[in-house]
């Protein structure tokens, strides 16, 4: 297998909002990131993914761009970010751009002029279209609830937005358009970034005649089949890797939801015609439903081991993988998969850390995870900023689909918002985020839960994920060994093997707050292993143990 940079990377993800504030206007900054450089080198990332940080009236939190090429006020600067660019690099660290292409602002200078009148220029940078029968020119239903199409009285047509209205789907059939985005990702390529995170990238080709989807819950159609992995993405993004990717050496992941392993060998191929890898989202779907993520079901282990393990065996020497548990859209993984009870929370993030860490491919860590931060303990609808839960819970309760009480219930366990409460730095006012008034609340656990107390103890979940990077850049098993799961259908343990030539490297994670009994298998027996890392005081791998709580441990052969 090729050996490349980006396969043995460990890259942490900064939602700069919520990061660290530098003046004190409640809002994260880069002046703030600037300041926290010191820390990722201490915890030992080598990559840094960047939420967008561009120009935004923030409809969707900066993934709603007005111009690809400035700066959001509320975050500084060019020349801070120019600052911080050349400080991470000085430091060991690349910095990874996210790309949000699928859609800008409806207050970007295309859309502004595209709404102008159905002859101008930019008319065809997006997607318009004529009502039908009065309605909309299709029956897609929006991400964020409600149809995918609005009215624009200006010229009589819709354009759609498969997220909110503010942000209109570009129309990448146009040569254009393309040209533009390929001449902006250059800009930034030539200013030296490392990569792009590429926002919902498997949603840029549309099929023709835009057909309708089958009805849903919400009353919508879908629209998954006619523009998710549509008919021209895989084309689109061999052009884009001819005319930027491969001029430059690059980190590349594309976020992909609804991607199948057989597209996912497409986007990520090692022939290298497209990207690098992939975000796949089926085991964040495992605990969905009905009514979308809204519920609070917990996963099955075994449905959770079959999914990993479909990804781990088969992108095997085809793609490359990505690992993650946790990004700016998911609640936290110990709050989820974990358990966040202060009996449990460290244990169980630890676990939860060595269970992915020590699988094949390249490991994303969400800023505040290395802490094993929480769910905030939400109370009142106010205390939400995110559009996607604002939206999802007056649309579900108002259509009767669930109950108020049932929707805050979800919306407080699955929203989005649980990842985007600040950092926390520190047990001092506002967690040390900011010395002002967050736009989002701090988590009430600050005290306990924060970055400096843990730094300074041996135990702690920043010291376990510090070691599980240092691992990896130790052991090249951990990063090109192949993936064989054990004891499949448990629904306690999660086992796995890492073969790499000679050495094997074998994972033992016990998802239940109980003890449980594991026996070694057979090709480990009598052998001497090396505890790599354990979260608990256990020295050797013996023929039979009684698992604790929570216990987690990876043995290399
Ligand atoms: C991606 C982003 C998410 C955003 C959406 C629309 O899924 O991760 O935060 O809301 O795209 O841009
Ligand atoms: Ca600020």
């Amino acid at each position: 297998m090729e050996k490349k940079w980006w396969k043995s990377s460990v890259v942490y993800q900064i939602y700069p909002r919520s990061f660290c504030d530098s003046n004190g206007d409640g809002i994260g900054d880069i002046n703030g990131i600037r300041s926290k450089l010191w820390y990722l080198k201490e915890l030992g990332i080598n990559v840094i993914w960047l939420s967008p940080v561009y120009q935004s009236p923030n409809d969707d939190m900066g993934y709603d761009i007005s111009d690809y090429q400035a700066i959001m006020k509320e975050f500084g600067t060019m020349e801070d970010y120019d600052h911080l660019l050349e400080e991470a690099h000085t430091l060991g660290i690349k910095i990874m751009m996210d790309l949000v292409v699928n859609h800008t602002s409806d207050e970007h200078a295309w859309f502004v002029e595209s709404r102008k009148s159905r002859n101008n220029p930019y008319r065809d940078y997006y997607i318009w279209r004529d009502g039908k029968d009065g309605k909309e020119p299709n029956n897609w239903g929006s991400c964020f609830g409600g149809s995918a199409w609005q009215y624009d009285e200006a010229t009589d047509q819709y354009y759609l937005h498969l997220f909110s209205k503010k942000q209109p789907d570009l129309n990448w059939e146009n040569d254009a358009v393309r040209k533009s985005v390929f001449d902006m990702m250059n800009w930034w390529c030539n200013k030296g970034i490392d990569g792009f995170r590429m926002d919902v990238i498997s949603m840029i080709s549309k099929a023709p005649g835009l057909p309708d989807g089958t009805v849903g819950a919400s009353g919508y159609g879908d629209f998954g089949p006619y523009s998710v992995n549509g008919p021209r993405v895989h084309e689109f993004l061999q052009e884009m890797n001819r005319e930027v990717l491969s001029q430059y050496d690059l980190i590349t992941v594309g976020e992909c939801s609804g991607v199948t392993i057989e597209e996912a060998q497409k986007y990520a191929a090692s022939s290298g015609e497209e990207l690098n890898m992939v975000f796949q989202f089926e085991h964040m779907d495992l605990d969905g439903g009905e009514s979308f993520k809204w519920n609070h079901r917990k996963m099955k282990l075994t449905e959770l081991k079959a999914v990993m393990s479909k990804w781990q065996t088969q992108l095997y020497e085809k793609a490359w993988n990505s690992l993650y548990w946790c990004n700016h859209d998911q609640p936290r993984i110990v709050s989820r998969l974990g358990n966040d009870s202060p009996a449990w929370r460290e244990k169980s993030a630890k676990m939860l850390a060595t269970c992915l860490h020590m699988m094949q491919g390249t490991p994303y860590i969400y800023q505040g995870e290395e802490l094993g931060m929480t769910n905030y303990p939400f109370s009142s609808l106010e205390e939400f900023r995110d559009i996607e839960s604002i939206n999802a819970y007056h649309e579900l309760t108002e259509k009767g689909i669930l109950t108020p009480e049932e929707m805050f219930d979800y919306i407080s366990y699955k929203g989005r918002d649980n990842a985007r409460t600040p950092m926390q730095w520190e047990d001092g006012v506002q967690a040390g985020f900011t010395t002002g008034t967050p736009w989002i609340a701090v988590n009430p656990n600050y005290k306990e839960i924060n970055a400096r107390e843990q730094i300074e103890r041996a135990d702690s979940v920043f010291h376990y994920y510090q070691k599980l990077i240092a691992l990896r850049k130790q052991h090249d098993i951990i990063v090109y060994g192949d993936y064989e799961l054990l004891l499949p259908d448990s629904e306690e343990i999660y086992s796995y093997v890492r073969t790499y030539g000679e050495q094997k490297l074998l994972v033992i994670c016990n998802f239940t707050d109980r003890e449980i009994a594991y026996e070694l298998p057979e090709a480990f027996r009598n052998r001497k292993g090396e505890v790599l890392i354990g979260n608990d005081k256990r020295p050797e791998a013996k023929e039979a143990m009684a698992l604790t709580p929570y216990e987690a441990l990876a043995v290399l052969y």
